[in-house]
């Protein structure tokens, strides 16, 4: 009998295809007839187009059409879409429609389309427009911070909030800390740029997209083009990267479908390296003042986040910074504010834990500041503060076990080594620290559904229009489905990113797993008793007359628990009910102990430091990351995630940022050689755990997501470390040279 497969090391089912090039990415699908199409953008950041004098482009070789607002099919405001689940509290796409006007709110904002035969030649013919702009005085100056407000609309919860009375219990407090902490702009930067390839056939639309949603692309373009979203199929088999960058319906897929209906040709859009970093989305800067007030022990009696960050002239975006605050620590009087300013830059959007990655830099180095100031040890002063129910709502949580990770995690970094003040261990040249964090993300989970299919060979499709944006959600469903029937991983196959298959929720908010198991996990369970249905009612099964309950799956068969050899194979089950196949779909509701329970993952992370003061260098040596989220379904793509994670933390702690030049208000490292991210030789030896302890309130599986708690708390581990090893305390990311250099 096959042994259960959730819980092992499983290879990607998919990594043959992805090595060998054979599996086809959205840009990698050839149609018949395609055209290429360039996006043009602005290069002003506020203004408007006065003309467009297109005739040179016209001209230009192997072009087909040329679209500006002056001529482009209308389109109609989007209302949300109905498949965004309520992580992203029904926010889908940009509200700014693109080539409709001549307004211009942001420096690379598209203003044209050029369709040609050839890449090459839309690109030759869209250097080739003259566009004259009515410039107007832009700002996309965080700095200057002119009218900040509080955002009204709960883009992601609720941004404003807090219990007890933080100012008196700040004002008694015998410590307090007042400090403010900035993260700049980041980009998500996946491998694989956003990219659309559209075929209509008749008022029918395909499109072949790099999206975290296929649901939600397929509602979004379709309100925007007016027609029915029944109308709209969209697919996306492979994904290289989201990051959150995929995840709202940004426009590439509507203008893909526009210059496909324009020219009546497949048109393909994928956008340049540059355009990812002004088309997609942005991690927005953050300025977070935490003010913390402790008792001389250092229990927290007061906490107090607040953060500032922008969102574009024409739409928002609030960056949720202030959520760890909510439930990390136990503390009676807090108060969490959320701020924006309006920058002529374009729409933030989530990245890579949005919120909980630039809160818990803030957070998280304001309580290694409390330690030092207490004289406390970083891991003794959260556990005085641990949470053992969540803070706000009082409600228990449904597992828990962040305790356990501090502990694992002190013993893998060493944390005895650790000097209990700054600048007391060095090696030759170096300084060398440690530093604590802690790693904390929400457990979500949204409804999904699954077809679960068997063949007349006995073989297992089961199918969801879900992602896999590279976490490994074809291998572990596969997993999930084979379990329930006892099929070798060979029998099985799993297909996703289709909108024609059952509906499933975004790739986002590290939800993926957690819904999608459950759907997966709930339609085979559906399959085995309706092939026990069938077999129990037929004269020719060897299981006919038994009783439902009695039968057990095993080696591709139905079989009666206390006589095994009374057994009837699935393939002749469906072979006998003559039927191409036997299906069934089920639709996986949310978790029924939602409101009995507070659910979230949480973490430790460590970080190993060594800085050399003379040239101001900094060399992350080691990194160490214990997490519990609950069960874990494939240790080896959960591992990947986890590491994923830390590299993608380490980047913001040391390297990422995006430059927005406030005097022309465009991004000038708009590349992978400017705006920097770590390679392999930039990244140390990074060790990862999983508690691995099932939820028990939390689905079938009791499995919660892992895909953005991995880079929660790393900057903070980091800055804490270089606190550690030579007294520097930098609240503003990225850590450079010009923070360490001796003075
Ligand atoms: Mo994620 S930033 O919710 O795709």
């Amino acid at each position: 009998m096959s042994a259960p497969l959730v819980g092992l090391d499983i290879e990607r089912v998919d990594g043959a295809l992805k090595v060998t090039g054979r599996a086809a990415y959205s840009a990698d699908v050839a149609l018949e007839g395609l055209a290429h199409v360039v996006a043009v953008p602005s290069r002003i950041a506020r203004g408007r187009i006065a003309r467009i004098d297109d005739r040179d482009a016209r001209a230009a070789p192997g072009v087909i059409a040329v679209i500006t607002h002056e001529n482009a099919p209308r389109l109609s405001k989007p209302v949300d879409s109905p498949y965004l689940p309520d992580v992203f509290r029904g926010k889908a796409a940009e509200r700014w429609l693109p080539l409709q006007d001549a307004e211009i709110a942001y420096a690379g904002q598209v203003i044209a389309l050029v369709v040609a035969e050839t890449l090459e030649q839309a690109q030759f013919a869209a250097a080739r427009l003259r566009i004259d702009y009515e410039t107007q005085a832009h700002d996309a100056d965080i700095a200057s911070r002119r009218d900040v407000y509080r955002p009204t609309s709960a883009v992601m919860h609720e941004l404003n909030v807090g219990w007890g009375d933080f100012d008196a219990a700040f004002a008694r407090a015998p410590a307090t800390l007042d400090a403010t902490y900035t993260t700049p702009i980041e980009n998500h930067n996946p491998i694989e740029p956003s990219a659309t390839v559209a075929a209509w056939d008749g008022d029918a639309l395909t499109l072949y997209d790099t999206t975290q949603t296929v649901m939600g692309t397929a509602g979004v373009v379709a309100q925007r083009l007016g027609i029915s979203h029944e109308r709209v199929r969209v697919v996306s088999r492979f994904l290289g990267g989201g990051f959150g960058c995929k995840g709202f319906v940004w426009h590439q897929p509507t203008l893909a479908a526009m210059a496909a209906r324009v020219t009546g040709r497949p048109a393909k859009l994928v956008l340049t390296r540059a355009q990812m970093f002004t088309s997609v989305g942005h991690r927005p800067h953050t300025l977070q003042r935490v003010r913390l007030g402790a008792s001389a022990g250092g229990q927290l009696l007061a906490l107090h986040h607040t953060t500032v960050s922008e969102t574009s002239k024409i739409d928002e975006y609030v960056e949720p910074a202030g959520f760890p605050a909510r439930s990390l620590y136990a503390c009676e009087n807090v108060r969490i504010e959320h701020e924006l300013t309006r920058l002529n830059v374009n729409t933030p959007t989530p990245m890579r834990g949005p919120g909980e990655t630039t809160g818990t830099f803030a957070l998280e180095s304001a309580l290694d500041e409390l330690a030092y100031a207490l004289d406390r040890d970083p891991i003794e002063l959260r556990l005085v503060n641990y949470a053992h129910r969540h803070p706000e709502t009082g409600r228990p949580w449904s597992s828990k076990r962040l305790e356990e990770c501090y502990w694992r995690g002190a013993r893998l970094i060493g944390w005895h080594r650790r000097a209990r003040r700054p600048g007391a261990r060095r090696d030759r040249r170096e300084w060398i620290g440690y530093g604590v964090a802690s790693a904390v993300f929400p457990a979500y989970r949204s409804p999904a559904s699954a077809r679960a299919r068997l063949t007349r060979d006995g073989e297992l499709v089961v199918a969801s229009a879900t992602q896999d944006i590279g976490t490994g959600t074809y291998t572990v469903m596969s997993q999930v489905a084979a379990d329930v029937l006892r099929l070798p991983l060979a029998r099985v196959r799993f297909e996703l990113g289709d909108t024609h298959l059952p509906p499933a929720p975004v790739s986002g908010g590290s939800q993926t797993a957690a819904s999608v198991s459950t759907a997966v996990h709930t339609a085979c369970s559906a399959l085995v008793a309706e092939l026990a249905r069938l077999a129990t009612g037929d004269r020719r099964s060897p299981l006919f007359g038994a009783d439902q309950s009695e039968i057990e799956t095993g080696d591709g068969a139905l079989f009666l628990r206390n006589r095994p050899n009374r057994r009837d194979s699935y393939a002749r089950i469906v072979q006998r009910a003559e039927r191409a196949h036997v299906e069934v779909t089920q639709r996986a509701p949310n978790d029924a102990h939602r409101e009995r329970f507070a659910f979230q993952s949480t973490g430790a992370q460590f970080a190993e430091v060594r800085v050399d003061r003379d040239i101001g260098r900094l060399r992350v040596t080691r990194l160490v990351g214990v997490f519990d989220a609950g069960r874990i379904l494939n240790p080896k793509t959960a591992r990947s995630q986890a590491v994923g994670g830390m590299i993608y933390g380490l980047g913001m702690a040391l390297m990422e940022r995006t430059l927005l030049d406030p005097g022309l208000g465009r991004v000038v490292n708009d590349n992978l050689g400017d705006y920097l991210v770590p390679v392999h030789a930039d990244i140390p030896a990074i060790e990862t755990a999983f508690i691995d302890e099932p939820d028990p309130y939390f689905g079938p599986l009791g499995a919660r997501g892992i895909g953005e708690i991995g880079t929660t708390g790393v900057a903070a581990a980091i800055a804490n470390a270089v606190y550690n090893a030579v007294g520097v305390r930098v609240r503003d990311l990225p850590i450079g040279v010009e923070a360490l250099l001796q003075p």
